[in-house]
């Protein structure tokens, strides 16, 4: 997703705004820019990696001590250079970046035709550098409100205006923007990791607000034009995150987290093995509780499908699993009655954000599981559990979806005990093995040599296929979405007992399947599913516990895991998953953190 970056104060902006964006970078982009304001406006703008930019920036080394930078992913307009930002409006007055999507950017901007405004690129954030200049009355606040009454859709808005030589303006809703107070200067970025070396004082800015950003100033205005106070908070966030300390890649680094993540989710919910959440449920609200809903994308979506399994066979809740950008739109049957679960590892991701602002509409109690402090998903919900992951860069997730695994397992035992399904001598044991994650997750990273090997194999093939039953069903959903969005082979996550019903066709000779086979209740059947995709040519990798009985007659290759109590498998099923994504990707020799085409963040539809 698109990245902001802004620097006002004493010192040159362009190595700031520089240092900015490549801490962007893992949102995702196609191209970046940067305008640096002295005596006039430079705009410096290159299709492609910021290395392109920098080169640009090198030649002309722009001095000022006002600027703005972005990188952008491309929704309107192809990735070239005329529609990278910044973009300035035709009379000079302003120059901005943008993040997000103008949904009535094509009539705004036949609207300004009219009025003689000619457009140089296809982008609708150029419509907003045009309208405001259109709209601009010398004040720029009460220009930006006018601006903000035309536009329908999503944006976080940073804009220099010619007449003012030290200070920023913008204005945001539904995308993501944070402000950063320094020492007699002060940031403004789309998240805090841009910002996080020169301060984590921040402000979050909120939908409906209008910032004036001066270097040792901050001024917050509301719809009205009327400021507001503001409370700076202070985030702890850890900067070496952001840093691969010694590792070849943030994915692998990331991998290797997971131990410690998962640790640092458990342990503040699970004090003396008993279970507590940081928020309260209204009173009789679990007593009523007659649905479960869960919501979110992507591999968040994953966790939810392994929740379903997980919860409704701890609390007897009926759970419902949807994707955000199918819930928003089916006029889903929501009541005061009901749980809805967002789960979010930026807290940003539009369709989950637009989901949970559909169900508070229909009066449900929002719970969210986010793993970035003060996001606006965490913000906006009633309830928050935070997976303390520590900034996650890689595209592709692997702690944060480890620690989101974790919490479900603490909400599940949470309601189940409320709803009198656990005692307390049940629910130690069940935290018990819930702290025994972080050391068996170790022994399973264990498999990285054998998945290393086996990457030989897979990074030769087209197509991948994932099987599995039960709670390891959604796992293969998982694999197939780690290999295919890394190393671009075409994977598909099936429940093995479906596979007959059509894709089984595609099976052929050296077809790899991994088959995940951790449930005993389950596991003749899934080695009946092992040998009918073995008796068509399949090359079959599976992933099992050590208790597995002749596994090693059924499959060419196995990866054993350790074993734990049935709900908790996932945690620990996912390793060999992720790490045979990384390494097939590696051999491949493509960006482990940057694939092609996608972002961090989706902050658009
Ligand atoms: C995960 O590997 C993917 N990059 C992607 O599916 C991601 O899980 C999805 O976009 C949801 O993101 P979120 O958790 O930040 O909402």
């Amino acid at each position: 997703m698109c990245g902001i970056i802004g620097y006002t104060g004493n010192n040159n902006a362009t190595p700031i705004l520089i240092e900015g964006l490549k801490r962007l970078e893992y949102r995702g982009y196609d191209s970046a820019g940067i305008a640096v304001k002295n005596d006039k406006v430079v705009v410096i703008k290159e299709k492609g990696r910021i290395d392109n930019l920098t080169r640009s920036v090198e030649k002309i080394n722009p001095q000022g001590t006002l600027g703005i930078g972005h990188t952008r992913w491309a929704t309107h307009g192809i990735p070239d250079k005329t529609n990278a930002h910044p973009h300035s409006s035709m009379n000079g007055i302003v120059t901005l970046v943008h993040n997000g999507i103008i949904e009535n950017y094509i009539e705004l901007k036949n609207d300004l035709i009219e009025n003689s405004y000619e457009f140089t690129s296809h982008t609708d954030t150029e419509v907003i550098a045009q309208l405001f200049d259109y709209l601009y009355d010398g004040n720029p606040i009460t220009s930006l409100i006018k601006t903000a009454k035309k536009l329908e859709g999503s944006y976080a808005v940073a804009m220099i205006i010619k007449d003012y030589d030290d200070k920023i303006f913008a204005m945001k809703k539904d995308s993501p923007l944070i402000i950063g107070k320094g020492d007699n200067e002060n940031y403004l970025a789309s998240d805090i990791p841009a910002i996080l070396p020169y301060t984590n004082d921040c402000y979050i800015v909120n939908d409906g607000e209008f910032i004036e950003l001066g270097k040792d100033n901050i001024k917050v205005f509301d719809e009205n034009g009327n400021e507001k106070n503001i409370e700076i908070q202070k985030v702890q966030l850890h900067s070496d995150s952001a840093q691969k300390n010694g590792y070849d890649y943030f994915m692998q680094k990331e991998i290797f987290e997971q131990p410690k993540a998962v640790k640092d989710t458990i342990l503040p919910l699970t004090p003396n093995g008993k279970i507590t959440l940081p928020f309260e449920f209204p009173e009789k609200f679990i007593e009523n509780l007659n649905r479960i809903n869960i919501v979110a994308c992507g591999s968040a979506f994953h966790v939810g499908v392994a929740g379903k399994y997980i919860i409704e066979e701890m609390t007897r809740i009926p759970v419902n699993v949807d994707i955000a950008s199918e819930f928003r739109y089916r006029n889903p049957i929501i009541d005061k009655n009901d749980l809805c679960i967002f789960i979010s590892q930026s807290g940003e991701t539009a369709d989950t954000l637009a989901s949970l602002r559909e169900a508070k509409k229909r009066g449900a109690f929002t719970l969210s599981v986010v793993n970035v402090p003060f996001s606006t998903i965490a913000r906006e919900s009633d309830g928050v559990i935070y997976t303390n992951a520590g900034t996650e860069i890689a595209v592709a997730t692997t702690k944060a979806f480890s620690a989101q695994l974790s919490v479900i397992y603490v909400l599940s035992a949470f309601l189940s005990q409320k709803k009198g399904l656990m005692n307390e001598t049940e629910i130690k044991k069940f935290t018990d093995e819930i702290l025994s994650l972080p050391q068996k997750i170790q022994f399973a990273l264990e498999c990285d040599t054998i998945t290393k090997n086996l990457a030989e194999i897979i990074c030769q093939k087209q197509n991948v296929f994932f099987i599995g039953r039960g709670v390891d069903y959604p796992l293969c959903l998982e694999g197939a979405l780690k290999l295919k969005e890394i190393s671009y082979i075409h994977c598909e996550g099936y429940g093995a007992g479906e596979l007959k019903h059509g894709t089984i066709s595609l099976i052929e000779d050296g077809t790899v399947v991994v088959a995940v086979a951790t449930d005993k209740k389950l596991y003749n059947k899934m080695v009946s599913n092992i040998k009918e995709v073995r008796s068509r040519g399949a090359f079959v990798i599976a992933v099992v516990c050590d208790d597995a009985e002749n596994i090693k007659e059924f499959a060419d290759e196995v990866i054993f895991v350790p074993k734990t109590i049935k709900h908790l498998s996932p945690s620990l099923t996912v390793i060999p998953l992720q790490l045979l994504a990384y390494h097939t990707t590696v051999r491949k020799g493509l960006d482990v953190d940057k694939p092609r085409n996608l972002a961090k963040s989706v902050t658009v539809e």
